[in-house]
């Protein structure tokens, strides 16, 4: 079975859903390393077909000797592969080959010292006393036959263990997150040294072969490349027009839900730094049509995809022999529109907003890719820093920051907001030093006072996060004083706005966007 992305040596990551699992998937992908997530009870014929050089189990909510709790078939440890297991999955190697695993008297959360019995491969060149991030309950008691401790906590005998001989290991804390620190070198260890990786996964082969596999799958039809001047989709237009060149032609749709100024900005840019050529559609009294009365937040994503199609395809019948679509769909889109295991946060428009009746079949090179490699792809292509540092903005655009029925008000209320606020931010620097910066509108007024008289107006929201892939996410602590100017000018600048409010949460449990 050929792996989605190329000949690449790759991993695979067994999903057992946890927290986690996205994360292991960045560091592995940060070591040069290519790998995929896949379901924990994928066949292992499929497993083996794809030639893994190692595969790591993830962590997971259940307890392993729970009835339903998910396993593996203990026929993957015989495989001749090296396997990693992670909390869960380091738990379950051990209950599956013949140790013992039990309730932890005293669950252990947070930084924990972990001392390093055995550093051969995973610890080597490491200190004998570490700390590691640990969260768990239940907790590996005897190692299984053949294995060795390799670390232990206070609290947990077993912190992590190896069979030198059969390559497999376990670790109880997680590698994975910012909060142990040696937690790459480890997985770098077990890459490299344990695996036999070379690292072959770089964003210039990543180009070479995207571009080597949209010209196979294209040959002389042609493309229509949609494109809102994010860095996903320029990155896609600059991947398929190197591949295909005239074959190209890149559309971008003006549903009226973008930020102020923003539909010239993009035509100004793609003019600029694109060769192919551009459709420019005006939509925005089809799309605010077509919302009307629309207030659940899936059912917009829902209409707003489907719009886009119905757009996109009475272009490319004009053009004629075209028949793909190429878009910049990412990994965590995928992911968060739902896969067996994940549960569906949201629709991502370009994911599952896609209508059944779509006769255009996609290209998506970034399918497979995080933000920040795309982001080092669009540089790798020469892509401008506006671009490959654009703040995110979904596709559905102001529609998910205007919660309720869309209107032409309601619009012209949150773009306003929006404007003041990315100014501000601009203005003293912090515009680059966040991910994500917007105006968002509820539906709901409250009672104001302004020169002597009563208002009944909406309140803005800001929302300003930090994030490094947006699977997480957290406030930004802006100045005070910068708060209250942005306040203090939104209220002043924008009819029909009396508060203004901070948004402090942490995605999870919130999510960045409001819809
Ligand atoms: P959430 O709100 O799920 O958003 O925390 C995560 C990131 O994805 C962006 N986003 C989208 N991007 N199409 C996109 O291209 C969409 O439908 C969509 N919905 C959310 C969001 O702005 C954030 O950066």
């Amino acid at each position: 079975m050929e792996t989605p992305i190329g000949a690449h040596e790759q991993v695979a990551i067994l999903d057992f859903g946890g927290q986690y699992t996205q994360l292991i998937a960045r560091r592995v992908r940060e070591c040069n390393v290519f790998c995929e997530i896949l379901p924990y009870d994928t066949p292992l014929p499929d497993l083996r077909a794809r030639r893994p050089k190692g595969i790591i189990l993830s962590g997971g909510p259940a307890s392993v000797y729970e009835p339903n709790a998910p396993r593996v078939d203990p026929e993957l440890f015989m495989l001749g592969i090296p396997v990693l297991g992670i909390c869960y999955g380091h738990q379950l190697m051990a209950h599956l080959l013949g140790g013992t695993v039990q309730p932890a008297a005293q669950r252990e959360y947070g930084r924990t010292l972990l001392t390093v019995v055995h550093a051969e491969p995973l610890f080597e060149q490491l200190d004998f006393h570490l700390t590691c991030w640990m969260s768990h309950g239940d907790m590996v008691q005897t190692p299984p036959p053949g294995f060795i401790v390799l670390a232990e906590t206070e609290n947990t005998p077993v912190a992590a263990m190896g069979d030198l001989q059969r390559h497999l290991y376990g670790v109880q804390f997680h590698p994975e997150v910012a909060h142990t620190p040696f937690g790459m070198h480890l997985l770098r260890q077990f890459l490299y040294a344990v695996c036999g990786c070379k690292g072959d996964w770089t964003m210039r082969n990543f180009i070479e072969e995207s571009v080597a596999r949209i010209r196979a799958q294209v040959g002389s039809e042609r493309v229509l490349c949609a494109v809102s001047g994010g860095v996903d989709s320029c990155t896609v237009a600059a991947l398929v027009q190197r591949a295909i060149g005239e074959q190209l032609t890149c559309i971008f749709v003006d549903h009226g839900l973008m930020r102020a100024g923003e539909a010239e900005q993009v035509r100004t840019l793609f003019t600029q730094h694109f060769p192919s050529r551009l459709i420019f559609v005006d939509a925005r009294e089809r799309f605010l049509q077509r919302l009307q009365g629309v207030v659940d937040p899936e059912q917009k994503r829902k209409v707003i995809g489907e719009e886009f199609v119905r757009v996109f395809e009475e272009h490319a019948d004009a053009i004629g022999q075209c028949r793909y679509l190429a878009q910049g769909t990412l990994y965590p889109d995928v992911i968060e529109s739902g896969t067996r295991l994940a549960a569906k946060i949201k629709t991502h428009h370009n994911v599952g907003g896609l209508p059944d009746w779509m006769r255009m079949e996609l290209i998506e090179p970034l399918r497979y890719l995080f933000k920040d490699e795309v982001r080092r792809v669009a540089q790798e292509l020469g892509l401008p820093p506006e671009i490959v540092w654009r703040q995110p903005f979904p596709g559905p655009g102001l529609a998910v920051r205007v919660l309720g029925e869309v209107t032409a008000e309601k619009l012209a209320i949150v773009r306003a907001a929006d404007a003041i606020l990315n100014e501000e931010l601009t203005r003293t620097g912090w515009a680059q030093r966040v991910w994500q910066a917007f105006a968002v509108l509820p539906d709901v007024r409250s009672v104001g006072v302004m020169g002597d008289q009563r208002t009944y107006q909406y309140p803005i929201v800001l929302r300003v996060v930090h994030s490094e892939d947006a699977m997480t996410a957290e406030p930004a602590e802006l100045p005070w004083d910068l708060l209250l100017r942005v306040a203090n000018r939104i209220s002043n600048e924008v009819p029909g706005v009396n508060r203004v409010l901070y948004d402090l949460s942490s995605k999870p449990p919130a999510t960045i966007e409001w819809e």
